[in-house]
């Protein structure tokens, strides 16, 4: 006999969108992105908030979704990489990673990205210690970290000379 399981309506901005969701009352925060609103941009790689490539951010805050439940996420804003560019242009962050080659296999950079994305909220200026700090959380198999840490450094300054030229 199939148990039922319970659901919670959901209500929360998901990528500027509301949404209001039935969703399971187990159901993680990174599958409901993933399967329910298909925004598979989001990534999956320890599912056990140690790797940080399902960074997403909620309220402006980098968090892991494979460690909180959709169900937690009421009245919430909801912030994938699929949010991040327009259909004209890259985002500061994406222009950073494709110069400086910040990404190898790709699994990663998501997350880093989104962590990053909410470094440069709180502190559009950090030095690079504080960028080190600000994806500490996050781990790459591939880069070394130094490309990635130059690909938001080159943010950094892309995002100053797009205020300057305001
Ligand atoms: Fe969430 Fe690794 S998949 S931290
Ligand atoms: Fe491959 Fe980071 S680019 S894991």
């Amino acid at each position: 006999m199939s148990k039922k399981q319970n659901k919670t309506h959901l209500h929360c901005t998901v990528n500027g969108k509301e949404r209001d969701d039935f969703v399971t009352d187990n159901i993680l925060l990174a599958d409901y992105l993933r399967e329910d609103l298909a925004l598979t941009g989001t990534k999956i790689g320890c599912d056990g908030g140690e790797c940080g490539c399902c960074t997403v951010l909620i309220d402006d805050v980098p968090q892991h979704a494979c460690l909180r439940l959709a169900a937690t996420c009421q009245e919430k804003n909801i912030e994938t990489i699929e949010s991040l560019s327009d259909a004209s242009r890259l985002s500061a962050l994406q222009r950073g990673f494709h110069e400086k080659l910040g990404a190898q296999c790709g699994f990663c950079t998501p997350g880093m990205i989104m962590a990053a994305e909410g470094l440069l909220r709180k502190n559009p200026d950090p030095n690079e210690q504080q960028i080190r700090q600000g994806l500490a959380s996050n781990i790459c198999r591939c880069t070394g970290y130094i490309k990635i840490i130059e690909s938001v450094q080159f943010a950094v300054d892309e995002l100053k000379s797009r205020e300057t030229s305001k």
